[in-house]
């Protein structure tokens, strides 16, 4: 069997990132590395095989790449302050991978599907890798493991009753470069999901001069924040600029920020400084939403439900070549708040009584954050504080609140580990204190949604958030 120092699954921009920083870290002596995936080409989300039509980073130009490997504009052919096109990532990951000889380490449509920590410390590998006549199976062993799955690679696909009886295409926001043919001629498409990918699939169906119904669930987090440029004073400012500025980072709530500690005290440890940040979001809301005329009947439905603040990776750009909202306006897109009841032939039945015409149905219903290998033996990948998905009952979450589960698993591998240094520990106990602290004020802290009927709700979303749980996770500033 093959073996090898590291093994990192995972060739987006995470795998290539660490494998190029490991080579560094080792220069003197290389390690025997190997970068597994299961696609065909570099780029993980930026593939080639992934690329849709029309598909744009939301960060600008210089706020989506390696500081030690500029995207410089001439050899991309970009203009300062762009939005990067998909293909233009995917050709700079690649040039970043051949400058570092990363390609050279590389094994495409290699899935790994299972990982066995050995009583010897190592791990065995079991994959399967796609070949002229189909799947080979194969193993390897390693000393370490990096996984990088990344949150955007294992499509989340609902499942419908009658979706076999449907007639037309079926299929994930994940597959719509694969699928693009299959939606040609299709006149009325339905979109199931109110974040980015399905403002894309949208925008990519009613510019090709079909119909499209997107269909938002009411029970969940609503529209996404789709921000278009904001004219303040004469000056135009995106969030794509603003959330790279200093005072941005001061508002964030992000508990892992190291700059500025005093400022972020004051903004998120004092009343003044709460009551501010409020007002800051608060301001936020309000210029975008006069930038995007929700207040336009037509629009009112895309109204977001939540706070920019309370939006995560749900806060999007709007980096489309024309308007997105003149589709609604113009009927090219039709916005729907329900649930998909059912699949007919050619209909799609949903909770609010209503029956779509569909041709097609694309399911841009987001992504599962467990990364897809069994590992052994069984509980190993929670010890390693790997996420999960399962909901938590009532009692965990009491626990959790109390930091229980976190700690339980961090004091595990403490005990097991007994390799680090005594200054290493006490950097990591007190990392660990700021990050109880920061997350007994945020992240632990119930989200609160507005509805449509203007009640706001509060509701626990533990089942999301898996990566709290992670036991190694360290603020920037306590390494
Ligand atoms: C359409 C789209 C647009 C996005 N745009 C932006 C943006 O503008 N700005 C931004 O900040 N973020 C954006 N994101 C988020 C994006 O996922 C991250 O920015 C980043 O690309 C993630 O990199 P990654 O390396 O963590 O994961 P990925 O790029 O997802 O790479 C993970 C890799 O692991 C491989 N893999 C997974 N499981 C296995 C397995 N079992 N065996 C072998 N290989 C496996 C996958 O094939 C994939 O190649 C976007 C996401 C999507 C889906
Ligand atoms: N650069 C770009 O232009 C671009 C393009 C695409 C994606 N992205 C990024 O990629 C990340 C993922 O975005 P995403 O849109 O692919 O996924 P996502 O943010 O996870 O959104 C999934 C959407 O599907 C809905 N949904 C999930 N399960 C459903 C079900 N069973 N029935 C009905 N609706 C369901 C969710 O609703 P709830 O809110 O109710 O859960 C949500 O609206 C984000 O960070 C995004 O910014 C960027």
């Amino acid at each position: 069997m093959e073996h090898f120092d590291i093994v990192i699954v995972g060739a987006g921009l995470h795998g290539l990132a660490v494998a190029r920083t490991l080579i560094d870290a080792r220069s003197g002596s290389p390690p025997k590395l190997i970068i597994l995936d299961e696609g065909r080409s570099i780029g993980g989300t930026w593939a080639a095989e992934r690329l849709y039509s029309g598909l744009k980073t939301n960060n600008v130009v210089g706020s989506y790449e390696f500081s030690d490997f500029p995207m410089e504009l001439e050899r991309y052919g970009l203009e300062p302050g762009q939005h990067i096109p998909g293909f233009v990532v995917h050709r700079y990951l690649t040039d970043f991978a051949a400058h570092f000889g990363l390609d050279r380490l590389f094994r495409q449509r290699t899935r790994v599907e299972v990982a066995t920590l050995r009583e010897d410390g190592a791990w065995e590998i079991e994959y399967k890798r796609g070949c002229e006549n189909g799947l080979e199976a194969g193993r390897l062993t390693c000393d370490k493991l990096v996984v990088a799955t990344g949150l955007t690679s294992e499509a989340r696909m609902p499942t419908f009753s009658g979706s076999t009886k449907f007639l037309g295409p079926l299929f994930h926001a994940k597959d719509l470069y694969s699928r693009s043919e299959d939606l040609k001629g299709c006149q009325e498409v339905v979109v199931v999901g109110g974040n980015k990918s399905a403002w894309d699939v949208c925008y990519s169906v009613a510019t090709a001069g079909a119909r499209a119904h997107m269909v938002i669930r009411p029970s969940g987090g609503g529209p996404s924040w789709v921000w278009r440029p904001i004219y303040l004073l004469g000056a135009r400012l995106t969030l794509a600029r603003l959330s790279s500025t200093r005072l941005f980072s001061w508002f964030d709530p992000s508990p892992f920020g190291c700059n500025f500690a005093t400022i972020r005290r004051f903004f998120h440890g004092t009343i003044l400084g709460t009551w501010l940040t409020w007002i800051f979001w608060a301001l936020l809301d309000l210029f975008a939403t006069a930038a995007t005329g929700y207040n336009d009947p037509r629009l009112k439905i895309l109204r977001p439900w939540t706070s920019s603040f309370w939006m995560g990776n749900s806060l999007s750009i709007h980096n489309y070549e024309t308007d997105w909202f003149e589709l609604v306006r113009k009927g090219r897109v039709v916005v729907h708040h329900a649930d998909v009841l059912s699949l007919g032939e050619t209909t799609v039945q949903l909770s609010d009584g209503s029956s779509l015409e569909a041709d097609a149905v694309v399911c841009c219903t987001g992504w599962k954050c467990t990364p897809p290998i069994s590992f052994k033996p069984d509980g190993i990948s929670e010890e390693i504080g790997l996420p999960r998905e399962a909901a938590f009952r009532q009692q965990d979450l009491v626990q959790a609140s109390k930091y229980g589960l976190y700690q339980v698993q961090y004091e595990k591998m403490s005990d097991k580990r007994d390799i680090r240094g005594q200054r290493e520990k006490d950097t990591r106990s007190w990392a660990r204190a700021q990050i109880k602290k920061k997350y007994a004020q945020l992240g632990f802290s119930p989200r609160k949604t507005l509805h449509r009927d203007g009640k706001t709700q509060s509701a626990w979303r533990w089942d999301l958030r898996p990566y709290s749980l992670h036991p190694l996770a360290l603020p920037s500033y306590a390494t």
